[in-house]
């Protein structure tokens, strides 16, 4: 089996939290420093367009306190790669964004866009950040990942992890042979493969037995679990799982 998986903490919902009473608490830089102390190989944050939770000054404090590598979740607009080229976080994963989402809802339309897409990677590139580009596992916007030279790639768990949490057992099989086919197929390609989105201690102990993946990148779920557990007892749980599915042992 491959090597063990990293973990990125996504810290957004801990500024959806602090936005709601609109003052500065809770942190989310602190809960950034706390996941790095609690074992997360890496944070990640989304500075959305209509900045409903992470605030440009977030990732400014992210980018210069963060002893780990960040990455920067971003749309594929000239804003966003302008501030990446300022900050110079360790990686930029582009994501699709529509303002009427509740979150991102389906992966990035890399065949579609791969005009506007391919100079934005370039100038991502350019600045030192490792790309990766946010999508639905299929050979199709894999293969135009390769294409456009994003040296990793992020499969979108949420189809599956909804079939999962609705009970839907044969659309949940398919679609966790669907996200294994595409992780092996970007893996043949030489490109590192990253998982995320709906992520829980269950779904991410499954997941981590697909050999391709590299590293899971997982937010709602934690914070919501840090609520009863605790932010440092949630990461160590779900370190747990990600070791115990990798190394083939069962839930
Ligand atoms: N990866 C990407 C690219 C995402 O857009 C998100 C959601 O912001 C996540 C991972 C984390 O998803 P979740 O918050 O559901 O764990």
């Amino acid at each position: 089996m491959a090597e063990r998986l990293r973990l990125g903490v996504n810290i957004d919902h801990v500024a959806t939290v602090r936005n709601a009473r609109g003052g500065t608490l809770p942190d989310p830089v602190r809960a950034a420093h706390l996941a790095v102390a609690a074992g997360a190989d890496g944070i990640t944050a989304h500075l959305r367009e209509d900045r409903r939770h992470i605030r440009d000054a977030d990732m400014e404090r992210l980018a210069a306190e963060l002893t780990r590598p960040l990455n920067f979740e971003m749309a594929a607009t000239d804003e966003m790669i302008a501030l990446a080229e300022r900050l110079k976080p360790h990686a930029a994963c582009l994501v699709p964004e529509k303002r009427e989402e509740r979150t991102t809802e389906g992966g990035l339309d890399v065949v579609g866009q791969k005009a506007e897409l391919r100079p934005r990677i370039a100038l991502l590139k350019a600045a030192s950040c490792r790309v990766s580009l946010f999508i639905e596992p299929d050979e199709a916007p894999i293969a135009m990942a390769a294409e456009l030279g994003a040296p990793v790639v992020e499969l979108h768990t949420g189809t599956w992890c909804h079939a999962v949490a609705d009970g839907l057992a044969a659309k949940a099989e398919a679609e966790f042979q669907r996200l294994a086919r595409g992780a092996a197929f970007a893996a043949k390609l030489g490109i590192e493969v990253h998982a995320g989105h709906g992520l829980d201690y269950d779904t991410a102990r499954k997941l981590a037995a697909v050999p391709a993946f590299v590293e899971f990148n997982i937010g709602h779920f934690l914070i919501g679990e840090a609520i009863f557990v605790g932010l440092e007892a949630a990461i160590g749980r779900i370190r747990q799982a990600m070791d115990e599915g990798r190394s083939g042992l069962p839930g």
